[in-house]
């Protein structure tokens, strides 16, 4: 089998290709990626040279270069990770969300079309559901949930499952879409909370924590996000939606005070700031459906999971720290100079 996977050399989607690679190492991974602020060749160089592996740099807004790839492969499947990911930037600006994850999805399904109506993937976000209230702990996002979303990042996504839902109806391509909570592991990029808590802590630097720091997260541990995609991809239902979440709701003020005590750092660099505009206060995934359909179940408890990851930044400073000597400076002080004030 071989599979293109977009957005291979960002976070969720490298992980993916190691998990692939050793739950299926007869398949032919193909990595298409733009290689973007969010994307690390470094991030791949354990497998850039293996013979059942391709890396291909590219845009899949580029209709040419996604066709003629998808003519020289003849793929079996994609999974499409890539997107612009991160909330704040789309705050910062749209533009270039709509253009990626709306524009940029359709191509590969036109080229899925184009190739026979192959097998398609689309990783989506629990953030399609909007956000739930802080006091009403009995409800959860199911499949069938609203869509109601609050950034420009979360309404691209709505829209590219929209999209993907309706080739499926109109043109009978073999979609399936995941919606996932906030991942957490290893090739994390910086931006997102918690590397540059673990970052921020290790540089003794402010840890910036938006309002009040109580708005909820459910996080779930990279590798059991990858299972679940390689699940869905060979036994979910298709024209279905599965939602993956791993019942492991937490405050980001907890968060940030467990990175601390686990690296031995003061609570004094906790600094609250200006919250994020539209700040969705809670996300909870059901995730009923993919337990009882396919027998998934989250495997990592979240206190294996980040002391691994918090390890994990600690052995891999060099991957890091070549990111944040990079434009990383120029988007940090952009976002948070002059919010750095305590309030
Ligand atoms: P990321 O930002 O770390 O990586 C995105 C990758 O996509 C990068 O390698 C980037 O270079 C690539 N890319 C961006 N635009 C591209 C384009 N036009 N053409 C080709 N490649 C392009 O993101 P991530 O956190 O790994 O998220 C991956 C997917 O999972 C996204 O679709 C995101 O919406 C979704 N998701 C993420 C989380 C999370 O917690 N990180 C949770 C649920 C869903
Ligand atoms: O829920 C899934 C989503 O999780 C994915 O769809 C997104 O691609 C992914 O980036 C993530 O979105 P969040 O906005 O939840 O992740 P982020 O790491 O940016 O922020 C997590 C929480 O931490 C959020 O409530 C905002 C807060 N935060 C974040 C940063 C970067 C802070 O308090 N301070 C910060 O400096």
């Amino acid at each position: 089998m071989t599979i293109i996977v977009t957005g291979g050399a960002g976070f969720i989607g490298s992980n993916f290709i190691f998990y692939m690679m050793k739950a299926h190492p007869d398949y032919r991974l193909v990595c298409l990626d733009k290689l973007t602020y969010a994307g690390n060749l470094s991030t791949l160089k354990g497998v850039l040279d293996m013979p059942s592996f391709r890396f291909v740099r590219g845009d899949i807004c580029d209709r040419d270069l996604v066709y003629s790839l998808f003519d020289e492969e003849h793929p079996d499947a994609v999974v499409n990770f890539a997107a612009e990911s991160h909330v704040d930037r789309s705050i910062l600006d749209p533009s270039l969300f709509l253009q990626t994850n709306i524009i940029g999805t359709s191509v590969l399904m036109d080229a899925a079309r184009r190739a026979g109506n192959i097998r398609f993937h689309q990783i989506s976000t629990d953030e399609v559901y909007g956000d739930l209230p802080l006091d009403r702990k009995d409800l959860f996002f199911t499949e069938t949930t609203p869509l109601h979303t609050s950034s420009p990042y979360s309404s691209s996504k709505a829209a590219a499952d929209l999209l993907a839902l309706s080739y499926h109806r109109t043109y009978g391509l073999p979609v399936t879409i995941s919606r996932c909570s906030n991942n957490y592991g290893p090739y994390h990029f910086p931006e997102k909370l918690i590397p540059l808590m673990i970052i921020n802590a290790l540089k003794g630097k402010s840890l910036p924590v938006y309002g009040q720091g109580i708005n909820v997260r459910d996080w779930l541990y990279v590798e059991d996000h990858c299972r679940a995609v390689d699940l869905i991809l060979h036994k979910g239902r298709i024209g279905e939606v599965y939602n993956v979440g791993g019942h492991n709701e937490m405050r980001n003020i907890d968060i940030v005070r467990i990175i601390l005590r686990q690296l031995g750092k003061s609570e004094d660099l906790i600094t609250f700031v200006e919250d994020r505009k539209g700040h969705d206060l809670r996300y909870a995934i059901d995730p009923q459906k993919i337990s009882s359909e396919l027998g998934w179940l989250p495997e990592t408890k979240f206190e294996d999971g980040i002391r691994k990851t918090i390890k994990w930044y600690l052995d891999n400073e060099s991957w890091w720290q070549e990111i944040i000597d990079g434009e990383y400076q120029d988007y940090y002080e952009r976002m948070y100079s002059g919010r750095l004030e305590p309030r």
